[in-house]
C-alpha cells in the first residue's frame, strides 16, 4: 500500500493507457496531471508498451507505473486497490478494443479489472484512425457506456499515424486536465476542507509489565466515522488503539495515530485538536488509572491492592479550551436510564452534540458491526437511530456534523 507520503492527500488520478501511437501523448499528459498536484497512478495494457515503455510513466508517476494483473509487487490485489482508491480514472488514449471490452465489461487485464472494480467517475479519451471512430460498434459501445456515466472526452481532428488527416487524434493534454479538474472539484462531500479528529477503541491502562485494565470497545465506530468522513472529502487524523486489527478502505485521507492508555490519548487529542474542524471522541475511556507496578506481580506476593486514580476527562478537557466554530462530539455507553443520561452528560461535557448507546442492548454498543443511538444536540435537536451498520449510523452523525459545521456551531 503506499505510504502516507507528503502528497497523499491529494486527489487521486488512475491514468490508464492504451495500445495505440497515441500512447506517446499520455507522457505529456502525466506530467501536467503532476504538476497540477494530483498523485497519479500510472496503469498501462500489455500493448501500451509497445509504444512506450513503462519506465517512463513510472519516473514521471507518483508511484510505479502497473501492467500486471496478478503478481504485483505493491500491492497482491491491484485492481482493487486502485479502483477503490481513485478519485477518478482516466483512459487516455483508449483505443477502440478497449472501448469494447469496458462497454463488455470484460475485466481480463490490469486496467479493465480497475475501472470494473471503481465507482470513482471514468474518463475515456478515445484516439484511432477515422475509419475505426466512425464503426458503428465504435460508436454503439461508447453510446453505452455514456448511458452507464462514463465520460467520453472525443477526439479531434488533425493529423493522425501515417500521414493521414481526420477525426480521431487524442484530445490535448491541456484539454484532458482541464476536464479532470472539473471532475475532480464537481465531486467534492460535504465535508471537503474540513479536517476531522476521530478517537477509536478503548484504552488500556498497565497494571504491571504484563497486565492491563481495558473494556470491550472494539474501534469499529470510530473507524467508520473516519472512513466516511474521508470519503465525503474529510482530511482525518484517526487516534486509535487498533491499528493493526481494523483495516480502513479510505487510507488516503486518514493519518493514523496510535494509542495505548488514557494519558497517551489525552496528550495527542490535546495536542492536535486545534489542528481540527471536528473533534469526535468515539473512544471508550478509562476512568481510572494505577501507578502500575515495575515488576510482574506474584501470587505468592498475596493479593495485589490496586488505588486507582482518575484520569483527566479528555472531551470536557478539549470543550473547554475549544475554538470558535469548532464542532465537538462525544459518546455516552450507557446500560440504563439511556436519554437522561446522555442528556446530563451534553451538558456536563460541554459538547454540541452527544451519541449515546445502550450498550446492554443486542445489536449496539461495544464489539457488534451494528449499533442503534440517540443523538442529543445542544441545539435541542433528538434523533434516534435505529438499528442499522455501523457505517449507516457514521453517516447520520456527520450529516448532523456538517449542518453543525454549516451553522457555525457554537
Ligand atoms: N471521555 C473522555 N475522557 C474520559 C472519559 C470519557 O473524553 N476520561 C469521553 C468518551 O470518549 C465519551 C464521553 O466522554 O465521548 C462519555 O464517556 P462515558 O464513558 O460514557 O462517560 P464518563 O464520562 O466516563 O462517565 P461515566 O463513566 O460515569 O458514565
Amino acid at each position: 500500500m503506499p505510504s502516507a507520503t507528503p502528497e497523499s492527500h491529494a486527489p487521486r488520478i488512475v491514468l490508464g493507457v492504451t495500445g495505440g501511437i497515441a500512447a506517446y501523448k499520455a507522457v505529456e499528459l502525466l506530467r501536467q496531471f503532476r504538476d497540477a498536484g494530483y498523485f497519479v497512478s500510472p496503469v498501462l495494457t500489455r500493448d501500451a508498451t509497445r509504444f512506450v515503455g513503462a519506465l517512463t510513466f513510472s519516473a514521471l508517476g507518483s508511484e510505479p507505473a502497473r501492467v500486471a494483473l496478478y503478481g504485483d509487487a505493491l500491492t497482491p490485489i491491484p485492481h482493487t486497490f486502485l479502483g477503490q482508491h481513485a478519485d477518478l480514472i482516466v483512459v487516455a488514449p483508449a483505443t477502440a478494443h478497449f472501448i469494447a471490452r469496458y462497454a463488455m465489461g470484460l475485466a481480463d487485464d490490469l486496467l479493465s479489472a480497475t475501472v470494473m472494480a471503481s465507482r470513482a467517475p471514468v474518463l475515456v479519451c478515445p484516439a484511432m484512425h477515422t475509419e475505426m471512430w466512425e464503426q458503428p460498434s465504435v460508436q454503439e459501445n461508447l453510446a453505452t457506456l455514456r448511458r452507464r456515466g462514463v465520460m467520453v472526452l472525443e477526439p479531434e481532428a488533425g493529423h493522425l499515424a501515417g500521414g493521414d488527416q481526420g477525426v480521431g487524434r487524442l484530445a490535448e493534454p491541456e484539454a484532458i486536465v482541464a476536464l479532470a479538474r472539473h471532475i475532480l472539484e464537481g465531486y467534492r462531500g460535504i465535508l471537503s476542507g474540513r479536517r476531522v479528529l476521530v478517537s477509536a477503541g478503548g484504552t488500556r491502562e498497565a497494571l504491571d509489565p504484563v497486565r492491563v485494565m481495558t473494556n470491550r470497545s472494539s474501534g469499529h465506530q470510530g473507524y467508520a466515522l473516519a472512513e466516511v468522513a474521508a470519503r465525503w472529502g474529510a482530511r482525518v487524523t484517526l487516534v486509535t488503539s487498533s491499528p493493526r486489527e481494523l483495516a480502513l478502505d479510505v487510507r488516503r485521507r486518514v493519518d493514523v495515530v496510535a494509542f495505548e492508555s488514557a494519558a497517551d490519548l489525552a496528550a495527542v487529542m490535546l495536542e492536535r485538536a486545534d489542528d481540527h474542524d471536528v473533534v469526535v471522541m468515539a473512544a471508550a475511556v478509562a476512568d481510572f488509572t494505577f501507578d502500575a507496578a515495575p515488576e510482574k506481580m506474584k501470587k505468592e506476593d498475596g493479593v495485589p491492592t490496586l488505588t486507582p486514580r482518575p484520569t483527566t476527562d479528555i472531551v470536557s478537557a478539549l470543550s473547554a479550551r475549544r475554538r470558535r466554530g469548532q464542532v465537538m462530539v462525544a459518546f455516552a455507553a450507557e446500560t440504563r436510564d439511556l436519554e437522561e443520561q446522555a442528556r446530563a452528560k451534553l451538558r456536563r461535557k460541554d459538547v454540541d452534540l452527544i451519541v449515546a448507546n445502550d450498550v446492554s442492548s443486542p445489536g449496539a454498543g461495544f464489539a457488534v458491526t451494528t449499533n442503534e443511538v440517540l443523538m442529543l444536540g445542544r441545539d435541542g435537536s433528538v434523533a434516534r437511530i435505529s438499528r442499522r451498520p455501523k457505517e449507516a449510523v457514521a453517516a447520520e452523525i456527520l450529516i448532523k456534523v456538517a449542518s453543525l459545521l454549516s451553522q457555525g456551531a457554537s
